[in-house]
């Protein structure tokens, strides 16, 4: 608890091109719920670490991140927003909680498992502790909520069980997280296989719709989005691809199932298709305005990056020292 509000805390990583996904499914939804938390949103640079990045492009995309997070919506004046590296509390809590976490917990992670026959390659330390670090975001802020992802709740559950750990040594140290059981958002399907989630690391650019992507190219993407055998807009089990398309259709346009299946009765596929591009361009458009313009307002994003840091900075260090206490780390003499 904050005052009045409890506190919520989430974060994206840079990494990859933000997705459709990303925006229906968690950001687009964050925008309204500084009126109930207080809340915080990292751009999770030291977690996008954990595969190789090229310097010049890693340092644009994280503050690209930084921009659509504001562009999207999320005011940076009512909502901490800040760079996970710039709060050097995060790495040393994730050190300490290290020592207060299993191997064979870390082994279990699906995640870790999925990312090293990923990048077989550069399985390194920093892949394996991954989930530490997250739990070290959550801890620092006594964070009450997390609004994840279902591929990310396992990583939360590591979260509670480091905490409960500690707390249970040391007393109340930690606040418990729990998962953010608000209004769901939608949850997004790749446009070329729609019974798997679109992803920003998908090989296949037409799978997923990037925030940043043109009028044009959407209306493309769209057009040959894989749509099942039949030619009804029903929202229907052995229908994937439409449902997926009628679910974006929804959360783009506010239109109930019924009212798209009214509204393109006796029409064809390739009709609603055109419809759902154009719906998630008009989405997007202003998004894209805006990040345009952000990027010409640099000296108000770094202003806000800075007030930002320094916030979190404080908080984050609040929960480290005391944490440092309670471990008997030496004081520091002032
Ligand atoms: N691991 C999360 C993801 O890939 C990103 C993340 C890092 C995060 N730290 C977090 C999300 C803390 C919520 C809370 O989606």
């Amino acid at each position: 608890m904050l005052g009045e509000k409890k506190i919520l805390y989430s974060g994206m990583q840079a990494t990859g091109n933000l997705t459709l996904g990303n925006y229906l499914g968690a950001m687009k939804n964050w925008v309204s719920l500084n009126e109930e938390y207080e809340c915080f949103y990292g751009v999770m640079d030291l977690h996008s670490l954990t595969v190789r990045q090229t310097p010049a492009e890693f340092r644009k995309r994280a503050r690209s991140l930084y921009t659509l997070y504001v562009a999207a919506g999320l005011d940076p004046e009512k909502n901490c927003i800040y760079f996970q590296s710039h709060v050097p509390a995060h790495a040393e809590l994730a050190w300490l909680l290290n020592c207060f976490t299993y191997m064979g917990e870390l082994n279990r992670m699906t995640q870790f498992k999925d990312k090293s026959a990923k990048h077989a390659d550069n399985i390194n330390a920093g892949l394996f502790t991954y989930p530490v670090l997250m739990a070290a975001d959550i801890l620092l802020y006594q964070a009450d909520v997390v609004p994840v992802g279902v591929d990310q709740m396992q990583h939360l559950e590591i979260t509670r069980d480091i905490a409960e750990r500690f707390n249970h040594i040391y007393g109340d140290v930690f606040t418990i997280p729990e998962a953010y059981v608000g209004k769901v958002g939608a949850k997004v399907m790749s446009l070329q296989e729609p019974t798997k989630k679109m992803s920003k690391s998908d090989e296949n650019t037409n799978a997923s719709i990037y925030l940043l992507d043109d009028a044009d190219t959407i209306i493309r993407k769209f057009k040959r989005a894989v749509t099942d055998s039949g030619n009804e807009i029903l929202y229907a089990q052995d229908k994937p691809g439409i449902c997926n398309l009628m679910d974006i259709y929804t959360a783009t346009t506010g239109k109930s199932k019924e009212e798209i299946e009214k509204e393109f009765d006796g029409k064809g596929y390739g009709e609603f298709k055109l419809a759902v591009g154009e719906a998630v361009v008009s989405v997007l458009k202003p998004i894209q305005d805006r990040m345009k313009e952000l990027e010409q307002e640099k000296s108000y994003i770094d202003s806000m990056i800075k007030a930002n840091d320094e916030k979190a900075q404080y908080f984050a260090n609040k929960t480290l020292r005391k944490v440092q206490k309670k471990l008997g780390l030496t004081e520091r003499i002032r």
